[in-house]
């Protein structure tokens, strides 16, 4: 029945009143995210479709030209996030230096920064795998009424407002925070809403899914290699033995983990001792969504990810993240052996 469907705007409208700074600003950040990842989302389900209109960088039927989906979902989101009034500065894994919004006679009294992955898992678009867009929001830290900064974009992870992801997947779900819990969302395209499918999400208590890339099993410390051999050998828990499940799209992975419980991780190797994924615009938002589901995210070496004080727009981490009983013990595994 129409009354019991709840839209994503409707619902944040609802809960402006949780956000105790902002007046309707970050409600028209977030639903301006919400646009924009629809837009996004219809790209998405001819990605299949681009070797007939024309594969990237090609002009295609309709003589227009074919972007890469990254670059298509980067362009969605800062002109959605340029044309509203509330950001000020932007950070994306697409663009080497920060993104300052364009503003009449340089002044920019917006309030917000907004930090994104447009798109998250680019090596599984041409296979039909599922891909995300994650993204963070703070509050501007910089003085005056100019265009917001890289400090701006620097925060901590602990500053974070909100932060969400978007999964394309056999559905396409948007599933955020503003710090009050984890709420989902899933995209009616008949109506072209959003709405409330996944209310107040928790980790389950307990889970027993491992997700990690195995091929870097050999680079791994000693310490990790005995708790994945652990986890494969006799580790049992209520619900059973261990399973390991790997999409290699960091939204899909987390994403199953948050509905069924499980541990994430992108490790720290001899080889990049820093990992793989990015603390800003990945690890971050990730971290806080994840610590309000109950959960857990460190860099394996006992330091929460929102502590980290990045240093560089996109500085790498590794990752931990997922149930905190599992968190803890991968990191007694690698205090003990190292
Ligand atoms: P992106 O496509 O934004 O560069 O992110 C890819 C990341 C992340 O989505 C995933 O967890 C990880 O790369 C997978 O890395 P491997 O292929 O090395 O396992
Ligand atoms: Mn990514
Ligand atoms: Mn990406």
């Amino acid at each position: 029945m129409l009354r019991d469907v709840k839209t994503l705007n409707q619902f944040i409208v609802e809960r402006q009143a949780d956000f105790e700074y902002a007046k309707g600003e970050l409600s028209s950040l977030l639903s301006d995210i919400g646009t924009a990842v629809k837009i996004i989302n219809r790209e998405v389900n001819k990605a299949g479709l681009v070797n007939i209109l024309g594969s990237a960088h090609e002009i295609n039927v309709q003589g227009e030209e074919v972007k890469k989906l990254d670059m298509y979902a980067n362009d969605m989101l800062i002109i959605a996030l340029s044309s509203g009034e509330d950001c000020c500065v932007i950070a994306s894994e697409e663009n080497e230096n920060i993104v300052e919004i364009p503003t009449q006679n340089n002044i920019n009294p917006a309030k917000y920064v907004v930090v994104f992955d447009p798109l998250d898992g680019s090596s599984n678009i041409d296979v039909n795998a599922s891909i995300g867009t994650i993204f963070a929001i703070y509050r501007r830290i910089s003085e005056g009424d100019g265009p917001g900064t890289a400090e701006d974009c620097m925060q901590k992870g602990r500053n974070i407002v909100a932060s969400g992801y978007v999964i394309y997947g056999s559905s396409t779900m948007l599933v955020y925070t503003t710090g009050n819990g984890v709420n989902g969302f899933t995209l009616d395209p008949s109506i072209g809403e959003f709405c409330l499918s996944h209310p107040k999400i928790k980790l389950p208590e307990r889970g027993n899914i491992y997700s990690l890339n195995d091929a870097n099993f050999s680079d791994f410390s000693e310490g990790l290699k005995r708790f994945v051999n652990y986890l494969k050998g006799d580790a049992k828990t209520e619900i059973g033995k261990f399973s390991a499940r790997y999409i290699g799209t960091l939204v899909a992975d987390i994403h199953r983990n948050l509905l069924k419980g499980g541990i994430f991780i992108y490790p720290d190797t001899a080889k990049a001792p820093q990992g793989k994924l990015r603390l800003i615009y990945e690890n971050n938002p990730m971290a806080f969504l994840l610590e309000q589901a109950n959960g857990k995210a460190t860099d394996g070496h006992g330091v929460d990810i929102l502590d980290i004080q990045p240093t560089d727009l996109h500085q790498r981490t590794p990752l931990f993240i997922g149930n905190k009983d599992l968190v803890d013990l991968a990191e007694e595994f690698i205090k003990k052996y190292g």
